[in-house]
């Protein structure tokens, strides 16, 4: 067995979408695995033109692939069959591909009526951290409870375990700046997104090949806090990124990159390949600034900013093997 993952290493939006979508265009892949949150997550994807934004369906389905929603996920059946519908109207045949793992747990209306009333976190009001709370607590419900599911569910070990030569692409949902334990806790969201979170959907750490760390060259996150400093060079940023919320709407705050956190992310996930999207948004704001050790650099250029990046991020990981800086249109 293999198993690439791609992750998100700022807090989310850092278009692992896109990623996932490229690299199942060129990998061969028997499964895509989605395998943690829920339908807070918004996974914008370019198909063949026609603009798609997914939130509990793997990317797999694009290209022909069994795609699972694995038992690390929490499943909102109304949701779920809205986006199987509108993906089959738009000729993905989404509905024979998807599956979902008949251990993963789902987002019930009680779930979504109680998360609608958040203002403390700034959730996306889907319902995930109540579901998480009662699978954690022992009162959740379990997808094979659910007699709308049938036909979608299967059983994890038999589907990865009776077959020769599987290879499973993992995607990610959020990213590390929002991990429960690793995140800015509260400010957080209520699964796992490291490496480690894929390796608890049933699969052995002997199996993971790349791990595909998607950041941003800036960053952005949407929630309660205050993130974005006084300074309108970051409404400038928000606007040029078009950077708003793909499941909610919501304006991203934006800041610049912190290396610090990226470094920690690409150590703790054991990153062998980091993807910094969307060069061409700072191309086009014309300003260049890291933080690093808790200081703002600032470069002259795109050439200088990308050699020290690349220098001293090889520097921090030796599992570290390739840099790519990919702008929006860009191919990795
Ligand atoms: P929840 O996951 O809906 O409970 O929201 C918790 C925090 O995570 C909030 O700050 C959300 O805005 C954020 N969040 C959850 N999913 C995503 C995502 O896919 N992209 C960006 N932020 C997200
Ligand atoms: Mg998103």
């Amino acid at each position: 067995m293999i198993a690439d993952v791609v992750l998100g290493l700022q807090h989310g939006d850092e278009a692992k979408g896109k990623v996932t979508h490229q690299l199942c265009a060129k990998g061969n892949y028997t499964h895509v695995i989605r395998f943690n949150g829920g339908c807070n997550a918004g996974h914008t994807i370019y198909h063949e033109g026609k603009k798609f934004v997914t939130h509990h369906i793997p990317a797999g389905v694009f290209y022909g692939i069994e795609s699972i929603i694995g038992p690390g996920c929490v499943v909102d059946p109304e949701q779920f069959f809205k986006e199987i519908e509108e993906l089959e109207q738009a000729g993905i045949p989404a509905s024979t591909l998807v599956s979902i793992a008949n251990n993963a747990h789902v987002i019930t209306k009680n779930h979504k009526t109680e998360d609608s009333k958040d203002s403390r976190i700034g959730t996306t009001k889907r319902g995930n951290g109540p579901a998480y709370r009662d699978k954690y607590n022992r009162t959740g419900t379990r997808a094979k409870e659910l007699e709308c599911f049938e036909g979608y569910l299967i059983d994890i070990y038999e589907e990865l375990y009776s077959k020769p030569d599987v290879e499973i692409l993992f995607e990610g949902a959020q990213g590390f700046g929002l991990d429960i334990d690793h995140g800015d806790y509260p400010y957080v969201t209520s699964s796992h997104c490291t490496t480690a979170a894929a390796l608890l959907n049933g699969v052995p750490p002997q199996a993971v090949r790349n791990v595909w760390g998607v950041a941003k060259i800036y960053e952005t996150y949407v929630g309660a806090k205050r993130f974005q400093p006084d300074d309108n060079i970051f409404d400038t940023i928000q606007k040029v990124g078009e950077e708003f919320g793909a499941t909610t709407g919501r304006v991203r705050q934006c800041n610049w990159m912190n290396l610090d956190t990226l470094k920690k992310a690409v150590r703790m996930n054991g990153v062998t390949d980091l993807i910094l999207n969307k060069m061409d948004v700072l191309r086009s704001v014309g300003q260049w600034k890291v933080y690093n050790n808790d200081k703002l650099l600032e470069f002259k250029n795109e050439e200088d900013v990308k050699s020290w990046i690349t220098s001293h991020m090889h520097m921090s990981s030796a599992q570290l093997s390739n840099i790519y800086f990919s702008g929006d249109k860009d191919r990795i």
